[in-house]
């Protein structure tokens, strides 16, 4: 026999094995379904031509099985084809450039215009900004933050950027690694984020202040330095629509995925991943923005957070309302 004529043969009886599992019976000549027959006629006409075989396999209908779980009768889900092209397609592609060109213009912008700087000079007397509840917070979240943010650009690009770098079997065992990682920290990111959202709510409600923050940019451009409350616009901003609304929708999506256990079908787990990469990437290009102005594109801004107390001439010139507030006892924090 030849190495072709046994590859041919092989292949009729996996196809044979595949039609068996689909409808869970022997095949014998007397009870043989109409596509078995259609199937083992176009091979003789047709070699090779599988066409009946799909046809009946994608018709998304259930088929007797013993396995009780969800939908286990379904060999072969249709849409998870469609669900494949777009996560491995436009989600991927779009998704990559889109990190990738609001990365480059934060360094553009900073290599243009510096880190926003304090007009008069420190005057060494400190007010706290963030008790040690607000900043350990905010450091469980943003440290989970960072963890998913870099397994997950794994998971979605390192195909395309680490395997050729790093080849296929390194590549392997970061991926189990990192997939494992990304599924534990996930619900510890989700829980924290909701403190988050709790612990500032009240504080980024919109005020008519922000109306001149917006109307100047935040001084982004001009430097000059623009009176807000205790967060500013911009902060806001990030606040509602990167951390509730993207954090809240990266978090449900990612537990859809992570616990099965709730009669989810495919049809679910394909759509709570799609949402959960397009929110992911979106609120990965903002944070960019949120982690560029907390670290290098203001001065003195990571000292709030890592100390909690920054200097009254920062907090008069970045957050004037505030400070003014801080300063008449109507607005403060217990000491921690
Ligand atoms: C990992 C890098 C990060 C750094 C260096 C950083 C730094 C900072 C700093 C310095 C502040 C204080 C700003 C001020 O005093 O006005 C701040 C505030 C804040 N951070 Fe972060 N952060 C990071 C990640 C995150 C992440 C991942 C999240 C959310 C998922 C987050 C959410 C917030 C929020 C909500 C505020 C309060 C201001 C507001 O309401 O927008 N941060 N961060």
């Amino acid at each position: 026999m030849t190495t072709s004529t046994f590859y041919s043969r092989l292949g009729r009886w996996l196809i044979a094995a595949c039609l068996m599992l689909a409808w869970g019976l022997p095949l014998q000549a007397a009870d043989t379904p109409p596509a078995v027959q259609q199937q083992a006629e176009r091979q003789q006409t047709q070699p090779g031509n599988n066409a009946p075989m799909w046809r009946e396999v994608r018709q998304d209908k259930a088929h007797f099985t013993n396995n009780p779980g969800n939908e286990a009768g379904v060999l072969i889900q249709s849409a998870g084809n469609t669900w494949r092209h777009l996560r491995n397609g436009p989600v991927t592609q779009y998704g990559g450039w889109l990190v990738v060109l609001v990365a480059a213009a934060i360094l553009i912008f900073y290599k243009i215009k510096g880190p926003l700087t304090n007009h008069d000079p420190l005057t060494g007397k400190l007010i706290q900004r963030f008790p040690r509840y607000e900043r350990v917070i905010h450091w469980i979240t943003a440290g989970t933050f960072v963890i998913l943010a870099a397994t997950g650009l794994a998971i979605l690009f390192g195909k395309h950027v680490l395997m050729p770098v790093i080849g296929h079997s390194l590549f392997g065992y970061l991926m189990v690694f990192g997939k494992n990682v990304h599924n534990i920290i996930g619900p510890l990111f989700a829980v924290s984020t909701i403190a988050m959202i709790i612990i500032w709510a009240r504080d980024n409600v919109w005020q008519n202040i922000d109306a001149l923050w917006i109307s100047k940019a935040g001084g982004l451009l001009s430097g000059e330095h623009v009176p807000s409350g205790r967060f500013n616009f911009g902060e806001k901003t990030w606040f509602w629509i990167g951390v509730t609304i993207l954090g809240l929708t990266v978090a449900v999506s990612g537990l859809v995925m992570d616990f099965p256990n709730f009669e989810q079908g495919r049809a679910d787990m394909q759509l709570a991943n799609i949402v959960h990469a397009v929110a992911a990437i979106f609120m990965l290009v903002l944070s960019l923005g949120h982690i560029y102005m907390g670290t290098i594109g203001v001065h003195g801004a990571l000292d709030s957070m890592k100390t909690g107390y920054v200097d009254e001439t920062w907090a008069r010139e970045h957050h004037e309302e505030w400070f003014k507030d801080v300063k008449a006892g109507k607005s403060g924090h217990p000491q921690g």
